[in-house]
């Protein structure tokens, strides 16, 4: 079976440590060209920081990972510490990363890659602020064919947003490169807090993680004891949602996915709702659509895959 080449865009972040973890655990079924780091959460030296820590905890030193961009398009960059700890990835005891980053930009070397690729052949993750995505877009628009899909975490419909009222937090940080994004005419699915918030972690699947006996297990354990304490407190019930890692499980198994090709928009003016995914889910617009919305999953499907692969890391 081919496997599908993948670029994550990714500002880790616990929930983004566990997609990157779901991806080099499915070595079978996707080849992970590189890591491009974005700030969000944190800053952009933490989140490269982050990414390498992940790397080297999934046995995979050799991973090429590359610094983005430090702040949005246009506005100053909101961090999430209050969600993710001051270095973002707090819960463990890290030591300090031994692997290096690579020299070239992450946008530079995303340009690249993709001008060197065949249409349609490479998928792109981002789960953070889009920066990085839209910045390539824009500078290199012959990226575009080149990219088979974009699979997103971030925006909400239905559920509102997790900053403001109105916006989600990738979305909210930069909210001009996610406008960027979803009129690029790349092929999208969006994964939204819709369906994120459908796949709520529970103790005693955080406690099956740490059953595992192996340090992925239990650094992904202390990982998401810590992150899911901020969603518990805020939203009640037992567990908060895993954000990222759905864009992964989709790649994976699409069938545990439901949506709907929609038209989607982003407020970039007014501050009352900046960041806010309007999504045109009755087609009141003649605007036809540009991304498919997710909002259904399996949950038990999704979890059950993400512990499986965890476990194939060792
Ligand atoms: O709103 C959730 C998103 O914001 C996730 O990607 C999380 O990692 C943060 O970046
Ligand atoms: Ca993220």
């Amino acid at each position: 079976m081919t496997k599908r080449q993948v670029i994550i865009d990714t500002d880790p972040g616990q929930d983004d440590a566990l997609a990157i973890l779901l991806a080099l655990g499915s070595s079978q079924e996707l080849d992970v060209l590189g890591l491009t780091c974005v700030a969000g959460n944190v800053p952009l030296d933490l989140t490269t920081r982050n990414a390498r820590i992940i790397c080297e905890l999934a046995g995979r030193p050799d991973m090429a990972i590359f610094a983005g961009c430090a702040e949005p398009l246009e506005r100053s960059l909101v961090t999430a510490e209050e969600v993710h700890g001051k270095t973002g990835l707090d819960g463990p005891d890290w030591a300090e990363p031994a692997m290096q980053l690579q020299d070239q930009h992450a946008v530079d070397w995303m340009i690249e890659t993709l001008l060197a690729a065949d249409d349609g052949s490479i998928t792109l993750c981002p789960v953070g602020p889009l920066t990085n995505v839209a910045t390539a877009l824009t500078r290199a628009p012959d990226i575009a064919p080149k990219i088979a899909e974009i699979v997103l975490m971030g925006g909400g419909y239905f559920k509102g947003g997790n900053i403001t009222p109105a916006a989600e937090f990738n979305i909210y940080v930069d909210p001009q490169a996610a406008k960027i994004v979803f009129a690029s005419g790349v092929p999208i699915v969006a994964m939204p807090l819709d369906v994120t918030h459908e796949a709520l972690m529970s103790k005693d699947w955080v406690a099956s993680v740490g059953a595992l006996g192996t340090d992925v297990g239990d650094k992904c354990q202390a990982m998401l004891s810590f992150y899911e304490r901020y969603d518990v407190e805020r939203y009640g019930g037992d567990g908060g949602p895993l954000h990222d890692p759905a864009t992964i499980a989709y790649l994976l198994k699409p069938e545990l996915y439901t949506g709907k090709k929609v038209f989607v928009d982003v407020e970039v003016d007014s501050e009352l709702t900046m960041g806010m995914t309007v999504v045109d889910w009755w087609g009141k617009t003649n605007n036809p659509p540009n991304a498919t919305w997710i909002t259904e999953v399996d949950s038990d499907g999704f979890f059950g895959l993400v512990l499986e692969r965890l476990a194939a890391l060792g």
